[in-house]
């Protein structure tokens, strides 16, 4: 499988195993399973609530000798109440226990977005803070701090705009090395990834199927279902998931497809076999309509600091 090259030589799978509404009673099979099958990247994020239920996957993994943790690339976020120079180490160290690892290959500010610290979800601006009150610079020095004590060893963010990691850049000794976005078919980011490249950057796409299940019960427009995608899937004799995950890293892109279900965990591994030719990939391009799936709306509430402007900006 192909693997993304960071500055210290450090290699990550560009595939990973996506957590994101894994439940806990189903994750633990499901992480043991994949690595298994021969998965060695894992994503997680403490808002997921399941980290505990994925260190266990890990830790029998590793006991059964299927692999050493040094074999593992294992990502997490730190959630938007932790933001804030202090608060960074306290909350890493409760993910390193959870997941029972001493450090992580990858821990990313899993949003621009600040709560007060006692404030899980934030539903009123009361919640919030703005990045005026808790500026991400002064979040990031926790981030660095986490890397010079070794308990990460590359730090980034997710959803960052370019207007937000160019300033991060500026304002940091040790820069970003993953932006981790919404990325699919229908939402390229062309110019966030052209910029992350140029910058020694790398981008991982989340939700890159398009979120099936849940656009279903929206009544959104259903990737997986595209004609074009299917057209492409036939003539390669895949499925289109598979198609979407070539598409992704043939652009150099990692991507993190979340799944339980073991036959599911294998085709999407699989897609690592499935090369597009440039006429499938100029086709896909002609797909893009900028559609988030998930948009940010759940940031948004009556007189509070953040808008879908100063969000995406
Ligand atoms: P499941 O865990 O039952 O396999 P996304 O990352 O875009 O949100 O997609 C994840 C969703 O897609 C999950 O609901 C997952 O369900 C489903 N899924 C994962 N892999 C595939 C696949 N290869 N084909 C169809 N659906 C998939």
């Amino acid at each position: 499988m192909k693997e993304l090259i960071y500055k210290n030589d450090d290699l990550m799978p560009i595939i990973g195993l996506g957590t994101w509404e894994s439940a806990p009673g189903e994750v633990s099979k499901a992480v043991l399973e994949a690595i298994k099958i021969g998965y060695r990247h894992i994503d997680c994020a403490s808002i997921y609530g399941n980290e505990k239920e994925i260190g266990i996957g890990i830790r029998e993994a590793i006991d059964s000798k299927i692999v050493e943790r040094e074999d593992l690339w294992i990502t997490s976020k730190l959630w938007n109440n932790s933001h804030g120079k202090e608060n960074v180490i306290p909350a890493l160290k409760q993910t390193l226990s959870d997941l029972q690892t001493d450090y992580l290959d990858l821990y990313l500010v899993h949003w621009p977005i600040a709560f007060k610290n006692e404030i899980i979800n934030a539903k009123k601006a009361d919640d919030f803070l703005s990045l005026e009150q808790q500026p991400i610079s002064d979040t990031w020095q926790g981030m660095e701090e986490a890397v010079n004590l070794r308990l990460a060893h590359h730090i980034g963010v997710s959803n960052f705009s370019i207007k937000k990691l160019k300033s991060l850049i500026e304002n940091s000794k040790i820069h970003p090395e993953m932006n981790q976005v919404e990325m699919h078919p229908y939402l390229q980011q062309r110019e966030l990834v052209d910029y992350c490249h140029q910058n020694n950057i790398h981008v991982t796409g989340y939700s890159p199927l398009g979120r099936p299940k849940a656009s279903k019960s929206k009544n959104e427009s259903i990737l997986l279902e595209n004609e074009v995608i299917n057209k492409i899937s036939q003539k390669h004799n895949c499925s289109a998931a598979q198609v979407m995950l070539a598409w992704a890293m043939e652009r150099n892109t990692a991507v993190i497809p979340k799944s339980v279900n073991p036959e599911r965990l294998q085709e999407n591994l699989d897609s690592s076999e499935i090369y597009l030719s440039n006429d499938d990939m100029n086709e896909i391009t002609a797909l893009n309509n900028n559609h988030r799936y998930i948009d940010g709306t759940f940031w948004v509430v009556e007189n509070g600091p953040y808008t879908l402007k100063n969000l995406w900006d």
